[in-house]
């Protein structure tokens, strides 16, 4: 998390500085900053909360030369003293992961009577270069960064090194960029806004920016020569398209970024590679995050029901600190929509290492998780703002089900066909409209029980997720036939349970549940894919019927009006649904 920026060319830096902030944003929102050398002296400002805080304060920021930062916090509370850049001894530093070992570094520091003025991680990393300084600022770089543990990704500016931005990276992305001066950013659409040629660094390397030409080295300070990235940005659409919030306007992007993600693995060339390591698989683990690992349960469900291969998920830092056993000839699936997970692409990397074939299933090419991945499949969900995943999480199962569907085929067996889902998507997105009478309910309540079994218990997982996280109510997913063997006491007048039937084989076994609820005094709204299930027991206005679709893949749809009903629950309390409080978009730190 955190979003990094640098500049360094013939125009003045401040405001190509806050849009290049503006595009990072999402990364995290507590507070940000900017310092430029002018005239050979540094210039820092600061703000707690968003950019927009910081643009006027920057107004009058002199100077060619600049970097940025906008924060989510770890260490240190968000204030404007611990925003960064940090900078000490005439040297500013904006910087982007966790340094494990910043108590020690920073006791070392003091004991030789340096002063510190933040509670950060970060300040420490300016002490190290500014006492490392003696006149070559990368070489400075290299050997204050040789003294850290944990991820970094750096930009750091320093009074007498002339107009150069040096730039490190370890465990956290960076990109530099030149054309019509030279740049720095977190992501690559950053990036690429600012620069024609766009290199990705990689771990242990180095740059040196400069008004006419970035270069590139490796850990000795030996330059290296790289082919810039190929990329295509086209549909990297930034507006609302009219919408209030992109959560909104990305949830009406559903149905295109399911059809952009459907493949026919079998019948295409270019997936060769997948389809190799299909053919040799027996055994599954899937690695992911928050709404990627859920993804990654609806996978499982999917693979084991269509192609009998047994998989097991989990949460990828939960998977990465047990000591997982591998056994040979594991594909394991690293699900990530950002490919900038922290604990994803550890778990991928710990997979690899115990002798695993790693799968990638991202929406970012040339994300951190695609570097470490054997094979990767792309899904084409489109870049997405609002913090909370909505479109991307439909792209990663419609990635995964094509999988399950490929899988199935090699091992012989049939699965239903993808092709009619777009179109499903786009009929439940129309008829989840209606949910927003069921938020005044859901607004009123203490807490929201979502229940599911089955294929369904993906969707209570994703469902509950989603409201949690924009509308800040509790909320728990559930197996629906668990409910009663604790869960149960929690229910009643007050808390609600939506509960999920997309799944009509284990639809009678569901309702058990939600008479069980009801009898206890709640209100229960069902969301299913089953014509005329619940009608007779619950009132018309509290039932969702989305159009019926084969169970297996039926989250991708169930989901839909699930997230709506997180999203319009927000609205109404007056909440940002795109930026929830405490979170970011890309977590880069464990
Ligand atoms: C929830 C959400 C997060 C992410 C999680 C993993 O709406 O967005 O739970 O799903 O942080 O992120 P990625 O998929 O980028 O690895």
């Amino acid at each position: 998390m955190c979003g990094i920026v640098g500049y360094v060319g013939r125009k003045r830096a401040a405001p190509i500085l806050l849009e290049g902030l503006k595009k990072l944003e999402y990364r995290g929102y507590d507070s940000a900053g900017i310092a430029t050398l002018d005239e050979g002296k540094l210039h820092v400002v600061k703000r707690k909360g968003r950019v927009e805080e910081l643009v006027s304060a920057a107004e009058n920021l002199e100077g060619n030369i600049g970097i940025a930062h906008t924060r989510w916090a770890t260490h240190g509370a968000p204030s404007e003293r611990n925003a960064h850049p940090h900078s000490y001894g005439g040297v500013a530093v904006v910087h982007n992961g966790i340094i494990e070992n910043a108590g020690e570094l920073r006791a070392e520091c003091e004991a030789r009577g340096e002063t510190f003025s933040s509670e950060t991680d970060s300040e420490v990393i300016a002490h190290l270069i500014a006492a490392a300084f003696r006149g070559e600022l990368l070489a400075a770089v290299r050997e204050g960064t040789a003294r850290l543990k944990g991820s970094y990704a750096i930009a750091v500016l320093c009074e007498g090194a002339g107009n150069v931005i040096a730039a490190a990276k370890r465990g956290s992305p960076l990109l530099v960029g030149k054309g019509g001066g030279s740049v720095l950013a977190s992501d690559l659409p950053a990036a690429a806004a600012f620069a024609e040629k766009v290199y990705a660094l990689k771990d242990g390397e180095f740059a040196l920016l400069t008004e006419d030409d970035v270069r590139l080295f490796g850990g000795e300070l030996k330059e290296i020569v790289r082919d810039p990235l190929k990329f295509d940005l086209k549909e990297e659409g930034a507006g609302k398209n009219g919408f209030s919030h992109y959560m909104r306007k990305e949830m009406a992007e559903i149905p295109v970024s399911i059809a952009n993600s459907i493949v026919d693995l079998k019948a295409q060339s270019r997936f060769l590679a997948i389809n190799i390591v299909l053919c040799q698989t027996y055994y599954i683990q899937i690695v992911a995050c928050g709404t990627a690992y859920h993804s990654g349960v609806a996978a499982k469900a999917a693979i084991e029901a269509l192609a009998r291969v047994p998989v097991e998920v989990s949460v990828a830092s939960e998977y990465r600190y047990r000591d997982p056993i591998v056994p040979k000839g594991t594909l394991v699936i690293a699900v990530s929509q950002s490919g900038e997970t922290a604990d994803t692409i550890a778990a991928a990397k710990l997979a690899k290492e115990k002798g695993a074939t790693v799968l990638a299933v991202t929406n970012v090419a040339y994300s951190s998780l695609t570097e470490v991945a054997d094979v990767c499949l792309l899904t084409h969900a489109g870049r997405e703002i609002a913090v909370a995943a909505t479109k991307s999480f439909m792209a990663q199962l419609a990635a995964l089900y094509s999988i399950a569907s490929a899988l199935a085929d090699i091992k012989g067996r049939s699965a239903p066909s993808l092709v009619s889902l777009p179109a499903l998507a786009e009929d439940a997105l129309a008829r989840s409209e209606r949910v927003k009478g069921w938020a005044q309910a859901i607004a009123r309540s203490k807490s929201v029980y979502f229940i599911g079994r089955g294929f369904d218990y993906a969707a209570a997982l994703e469902g509950s997720l989603k409201l949690k996280e924009v509308s800040y109510l509790p909320s728990e997913g559930y197996p629906a036939g668990e409910l009663k063997h604790g869960t149960l006491a929690l229910v009643g007048e007050h808390s609600p349970v939506i509960a999920i039937i997309g799944d009509e084989k284990v639809a009678d076994k569901t309702m058990n549940a939600v008479f069980e609820v009801l009898s206890r005094g709640a209100r229960v709204f069902l969301v299913t894919t089953v014509e005329g299930l619940g009608e007779g027991t619950l009132p018309k206005e509290d039932i969702l019927t989305l159009p019926a679709c084969e169970g297996v893949y039926s989250p991708l749809l169930t989901v839909i009006p699930l997230q709506m009903l997180a999203y319009e629950t927000a609205v109404l309390f007056g909440l940002d649904p795109d930026k929830p409080r405490n979170l970011a978009k890309s977590v880069t730190v464990e």
